[in-house]
């Protein structure tokens, strides 16, 4: 889910500075089972399919993850480190035509976190300042700078699409530069559009935001750069009791306005479902709320406390701020539609992670409706599954008409499979599983690139 590679520079101080070699006797969860890497590069046609692929499915689902098979230190190895690797299935027609699997490097940068289709481009992302790396559709990695080298400085890893006018929103931060932000927005002629530096006292860890139709909403929240953590070679963000937690409402009319800012109880949020406007003028934002992170546990996200899907009501007349838990289900990396970032939604997705927050089951995939109800999916027993990506069926009208493919692991095999679910009944089998070549590790995000219609 997360992310951050914190660029080749402090990668290298943290993971290679002293230690073993890779993996020696590793007591790292985040290196064994299917977290650990994969070397072999495939390109395999005449996938073995189960079910009935559906003929509507044109495209490439694509996913990026971490993939260390440089030296690291198990001691001290986090899972948001490591060199990306792009795994993707091609569809086309009824059929499963294609999976091959690519490391991402151009230019020094290995984004490891996200991959996205934007102004008729692939490209590969990370946060805290990496450069995003540009790869064509066969995965390959292009040596020209991505968004055609407009943007001035490194990029991060969740934008948010606005269907209306076709751009992207991001807030970028990176630690190396000092106490500040940036908000960018990419137009959908794939050009830096808009760059508006913010300053702040301290260095959060930004991982995601969301928008509105009037706001970029900015999240600043309890974990920070950590020098400390850094100078001892570990992953270099802690929690910080000491910060104020807020939520930002930036102007996207007028970005270098002040921002208005919402104080709100210590929490992190590494991902927004989706926010919007009601018709009150209310700004909602749904997301994935961590009660504490990174405090005692410095390797990864998971073990201190679970996510649960929260609501906050963000008054921009009045100031005041509600905060409510619409969900009990643990759970991670929440899509929407992809056309309907920043409006109004019906139904949201998320990987269930289970009921013990130091080892995600990865067992279900959830449906939330905006009533509050929850419909499950259950694995299959040894199953374990990763970031659920809608696809809308062609010429759909409803908003959950459409299709959730992910990327599955079975532990008693050790092999991997995509499989397809109709979204609008989770209780129902997979209507097909895509068998692959060879397991592909527990990443992060990914997207569907569909193909231009005929
Ligand atoms: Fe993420």
């Amino acid at each position: 889910m997360y992310h951050l590679a914190i660029g080749k520079f402090f990668d290298s101080i943290i993971e290679n500075s002293e230690g073993p070699l890779m993996f020696a006797k590793s007591t790292n969860p985040y290196l064994e089972n299917n977290y650990a890497p994969v070397s072999a590069t495939f390109d395999t046609a005449d996938l073995t399919c189960e079910g009935v692929i559906p003929a509507d499915l044109n495209g490439l689902m694509v996913r990026n993850g971490p993939n260390p098979t440089q030296r690291v230190n198990p001691k001290r190895h986090h899972w948001f480190l490591g060199d990306g690797m792009l795994h993707g299935v091609k569809f086309a027609e009824g059929k499963a035509v294609s999976y091959r699997n690519r490391s991402v490097s151009a230019g020094g940068s290995t984004p490891n976190t996200h991959v996205i289709g934007h102004g008729g481009r692939i490209v590969a992302l990370v946060e805290a300042g990496g450069a995003p790396v540009e790869v064509d559709h066969e995965l390959n990695s292009l040596d020209r700078p991505a968004f055609e080298g407009s943007l001035r400085r490194g990029f991060t890893a969740h934008t948010k699409l606005d269907s209306v006018d076709g751009a992207l929103h991001a807030v970028c931060y990176d630690f190396k530069r000092g106490y500040q932000l940036s908000y960018l927005a990419v137009g959908a002629d794939n050009r830096l559009q808009t760059h508006q530096d913010i300053s702040l006292s301290t260095k959060p860890m930004v991982h995601d935001c969301a928008i509105t139709k009037r706001f970029v909403l900015i999240f600043d929240l309890s974990v920070t750069f950590s020098l400390n953590r850094l100078i001892r070679r570990y992953f270099p963000f802690a929690w910080n009791d000491k910060h104020q937690a807020r939520i930002g409402l930036l102007n996207r009319q007028d970005p270098s306005q002040p921002i208005q800012w919402f104080e709100i109880a210590p929490c992190y949020i590494f991902h927004a479902l989706n926010a919007y406007e009601n018709n009150s003028g209310e700004v909602i934002l749904d997301a994935m709320r961590y009660e504490r992170l990174f405090d005692t546990v410095k390797i990864g996200p998971f073990g201190e406390s679970s996510p649960f899907l929260t609501r906050w009501c963000l008054n921009p007349n009045t100031g005041s701020v509600t905060e409510t838990q619409l969900d009990d289900h643990a759970a991670e990396f929440p899509r929407v539609h992809p056309q309907l970032e920043g409006q109004p939604t019906q139904f949201g997705y998320a990987l269930g992670i289970g009921d013990d927050p130091s080892s995600p089951d990865f067992n279900t995939i959830v449906k939330y409706h905006q009533d509050g109800s929850a419909e499950i999916h259950t694995l299959g027993q040894y199953e374990m599954a990763s970031e659920p990506i809608f696809v809308a069926k062609s010429g759909s009208v409803r908003e959950d008409e459409g299709y959730l493919l992910s990327y599955v692991f079975d532990q008693r095999e050790g092999t991997s499979h995509v499989i397809i679910l109709d979204a609008q009944d989770l209780s129902a089998k997979p209507i097909a599983r895509v068998m692959l070549p060879q397991r592909v590790p527990f990443g992060f995000h990914g997207s569907w690139i569909g193909e231009p219609s005929p």
